[in-house]
């Protein structure tokens, strides 16, 4: 299986966000065999979105969930409340919340909450440009897995998705390069394995300009289980040329 995100993140109304997920639904094919498409709308999106892909086979994620449960929290959306309006995944420690201030600990305590909820976190880790300028690339990743995932039990038939997201590949000129991906991956593969959680199904995302000229090479790649997609995600012929990609990986490989 290969997994296609969109991450629309802050930057459409919901007006054109419906215009956008209508134009992807459009261009899908269900005869194909189609990968795991989940769309990541703004909150204030997802009711709407919701009722544009209920009958579809495309799955509704959040950007962000609450560290705790329901509560006097004010300005915080917790995982119920995600699944009340019919989200089944959230992405959790994004680059940009953690540039935001969120800690390794918030992402645990994320994870754990969006797991009690029957969620399916999709988490973000990666490094920055200085970080990898250091030679620091393996180990951020390791701390950013060991503190988001030691321990948790993920709930049988759930999958572990990580995106990694290299920080400087996010928004920029070209992706991380595949000796670059697949160094990541088999690094992250290898760290859930020792953590001692309980996990059945790992999948290991990209993420960090991927588009349509780009991501049938990255997802052809063997360690790479699907894309995380920011600004192509926004554009409907790119995104449904990506899933269109994805397709054509599975349809060749028989995943
Ligand atoms: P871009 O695809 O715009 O580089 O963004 C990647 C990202 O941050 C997705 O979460």
């Amino acid at each position: 299986m290969k997994y296609i995100v969109g991450n629309y993140k802050m930057q459409l109304t919901t007006r054109e966000t419906s215009a956008l997920v209508k134009g992807v639904l459009h261009g899908l094919s269900l005869d194909d065999v189609l990968p795991e498409i989940i769309l990541c709308p703004t909150f204030t999106a997802l009711p709407d979105v919701q009722k544009l892909i209920k009958k579809t086979p495309v799955n509704l994620g959040a950007q962000n969930v609450a560290s705790t449960g329901l509560g006097a929290h004010t300005g915080e959306v917790a995982a119920a409340q995600l699944v009340d309006v019919g989200c089944t995944h959230t992405l959790i420690g994004h680059s940009e919340r953690r540039a935001a201030g969120e800690s390794g600990d918030d992402v645990h305590e994320k994870i754990l909450e969006a797991l009690a909820a029957g969620l399916t976190p999709i988490i973000c880790v990666g490094e920055t440009a200085t970080e990898r300028a250091a030679d620091q690339t393996n180990a951020v990743i390791t701390r950013q897995i060991t503190s988001a995932l030691t321990d948790v039990a993920f709930p049988r038939k759930t999958p572990c998705l990580i995106a990694y997201e290299p920080v400087w590949a996010i928004g920029a000129a070209s992706p991380a390069t595949a000796a670059q991906i697949s160094e990541a991956h088999s690094l992250i593969r290898h760290l859930l394995v020792g953590l001692g959680s309980v996990i059945d199904d790992i999948a290991v995302l990209y993420g960090g300009s991927v588009d349509a000229s780009n991501a049938l090479a990255i997802l052809r790649e063997q360690e790479v289980d699907g894309v995380l997609v920011g600004g192509a995600s926004l554009k409907i012929h790119e995104f449904s040329a990506i899933i269109k990609a994805g397709t054509a990986v599975m349809t060749a490989t028989h995943v």
